[in-house]
């Protein structure tokens, strides 16, 4: 049996998109074939288990760590191994505390999400340098951008700032990424406005494909 791919997204700061995030990427792995499977470790919020009890169809299956009485993410990811999952996304709660580092520990990609804000981008030292320190793969997204350009700018400062690649494209603020959360589906599968719509997609595809490449890529911890 081979080893899932875990995705772990990760942020100390909360409210930065890691949610949004995480269930998009799962639905666009199921989308693409793969068994994906979500792990909400935000026990306080339970955002991504709220999502999946709201939806219709599976996969993303979820690996619901209390319906197990387990505290240790080895146990989830074993249960979804025996399951046949082998794209497995972890959704972090907004802190560096010991979840958070055994999340990143047993990732093959840590995923961070970073609003464009200045201070946003400041705050991103924190998840940069424990996912360093923990010695995965990572890089960042940026998310929320409201603005024109502003996402791009963020982009570049994340990139001069921290030893991880920034993803070459930016999330943006669409009210689509929130009407399908409230549909517990992706944006991939949600249909609002062609226009919203098909920019929102080609955001989640184009982070779906960057993510697979950079695993791909046989480089250096970076
Ligand atoms: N691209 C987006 N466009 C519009 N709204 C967004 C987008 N991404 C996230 N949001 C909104 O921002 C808020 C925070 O998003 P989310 O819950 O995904 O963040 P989080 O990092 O998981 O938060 P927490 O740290 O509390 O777990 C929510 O209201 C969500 O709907
Ligand atoms: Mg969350």
């Amino acid at each position: 049996m081979t080893a899932p791919f875990v995705l772990a997204v990760v942020s100390l700061k909360g409210g930065v998109g890691k949610s949004t995030t995480a269930v998009n990427l799962a639905v666009a792995a199921a989308l693409d074939d793969r068994q994906s499977a979500l792990m909400d470790l935000n026990w306080n919020q339970q955002t991504t288990t709220h999502w999946w009890n709201r939806r219709t169809t599976t996969p993303p299956h979820l690996v619901d760590l209390s319906a197990m009485s387990a505290t240790d993410i080895t146990t989830g990811l074993d249960v979804a191994r025996a399951n046949g999952c082998d794209y497995i996304v972890l959704d972090c709660p907004p802190d560096g505390g010991s979840v958070v580092e055994q999340a990143i520990t047993c990732a093959n990609f840590v995923l961070i999400p970073c609003p464009p804000s200045f201070i946003d981008v400041e705050a991103a030292a924190g998840t940069s340098q424990l996912t360093a320190r923990v010695g995965r793969k990572g890089g960042f997204v940026v998310t929320k951008s409201r603005v024109q350009g502003r996402g791009e700018e963020a982009g570049r400062a994340l990139a001069s700032s921290y030893k991880l690649p920034v993803a070459p494209v930016v999330i943006t603020e669409l009210i689509i990424y929130q009407d399908s959360m409230a549909m517990g589906q992706g944006v991939l599968e949600y249909s609002g406005d062609a226009a919203t719509t098909h920019k929102a997609r080609k955001q989640i595809s184009r982070l779906y494909d960057w993510i697979n490449q950079r695993i791909a890529k046989k480089d250096a911890l970076t």
